[in-house]
């Protein structure tokens, strides 16, 4: 049976998952993550802290080293706060391993998530690959914010064994797992991927698959029109951020939630949600397509509708927005 798309909050739910924990630890002890960028290490750095072995992996070595530094940095700041110590953060650290090889990353995953590029084509090659690569017990797991979860199972011949676990960013810090069921995706996958996200601490909210699932179909259309409202000269960079920060209590503004995210990501979800409905209500902003064109990436990139300075917190609105 699949589950239903509502599921309040349900304490029994928790405890239930939490009995199942000795079995949780029989049925996944690896998991492999494919690529390590901002998602990527987040979602290592979790599942390390957790106890699991955590194979790690991406295109190139220096991609790995960055990632393997800022998951240290994070335990650091755990540290000071006092909710890790060096000890745990040394055995969470030991616990991961960095791949270039994709074959030897999935030989012995029991759980591969991936978190590669927003790309359709690109997700559906490294499917491809996985399922070619990893054992047939393996469930394949994509973080994908938009992309279709059943065709991505299309690209593979396990479909079954497919499914969503969208993370939030940062995911050290962020609870919310949307689990995403594809078309063909088993109920007892479901069930496993939703108890062991309560495992580690998150807490799972399980969806069907239609583009940009809840959590992108709401967020990015408000992100598109923060950027159309700027784009028609209806606000500024400023007023824009304070009135949804202010006005809605938003913990940050539609626009530095997008430098957060990435550009390039939120362009790249709009357009999945853009054909996959058919709808030209999702067109991405000229503005923000131009922005992205030009490597205007927002954090990644240093500079979006703000303007980033290693080693400082202060919001400066992008020289190109001043008036
Ligand atoms: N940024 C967010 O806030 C956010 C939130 C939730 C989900 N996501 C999703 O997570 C995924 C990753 O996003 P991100 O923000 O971490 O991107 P990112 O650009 O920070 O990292 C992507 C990583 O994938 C690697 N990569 C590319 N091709 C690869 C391949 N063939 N094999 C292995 N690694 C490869 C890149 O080298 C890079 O390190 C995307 O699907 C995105 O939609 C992003």
């Amino acid at each position: 049976m699949r589950r239903s798309t509502y599921q309040p909050i349900n304490f029994s739910t928790y405890f239930a998952a939490f009995f199942k924990h000795p079995q949780m630890l029989d049925q996944v002890k690896i998991v492999t993550v494919i690529g390590s960028g901002q998602m990527g290490n987040g979602i290592c750095h979790v599942f390390a802290q957790k106890g699991f072995k955590v194979h790690m992996m991406d295109i190139n070595q220096t991609a790995l080293d960055k990632a393997l530094a800022t998951i240290g940095k994070n335990m650091d700041r755990q540290v000071t706060k006092g909710a890790l110590t060096e000890a745990e953060k040394a055995t969470a650290l030991s616990n991961i391993l960095t791949y270039t090889d994709m074959a030897a990353a999935v030989s012995d995953a029991d759980l591969v998530i991936e978190a590669a590029t927003e790309n359709v084509e690109l997700k559906l090659k490294i499917f491809k690959q996985l399922d070619e690569l990893a054992p047939e017990k393996t469930i394949l797991a994509s973080n994908t914010s938009s992309i279709s979860i059943t065709k991505i199972a299309a690209a593979t011949k396990r479909p079954a064994k497919v499914i969503g676990m969208h993370f939030m960013n940062p995911v050290p810090v962020m609870k919310l797992v949307e689990i995403i069921n594809g078309y063909a995706t088993d109920a007892a996958v479901s069930t496993l991927i939703h108890d062991l996200s309560v495992f580690i601490g998150k807490v799972p909210s399980v969806v069907n698959d239609y583009p940009g699932f809840i959590a992108n179909r709401i967020l990015m259309p408000m992100i598109n029109e923060a950027i159309i409202s700027l784009h028609e000269g209806v606000g500024g960079v400023n007023e824009i951020d304070t009135i949804m920060k202010l006005g809605m209590a938003h913990p940050m503004g539609p626009l530095q939630l997008a430098d957060f995210i990435g550009l390039d990501t939120c362009m790249n979800i709009l357009n999945v949600m853009y054909t996959g409905f058919g709808n030209p209500k999702y067109a991405p902003c000229p503005l923000l397509v131009n922005m992205v064109q030009a490597g205007y990436l927002g954090i990644k990139s240093g500079e979006g509708f703000y303007k980033y300075t290693a080693g400082s917190k202060d919001l400066v609105v992008s020289d190109r927005f001043k008036k």
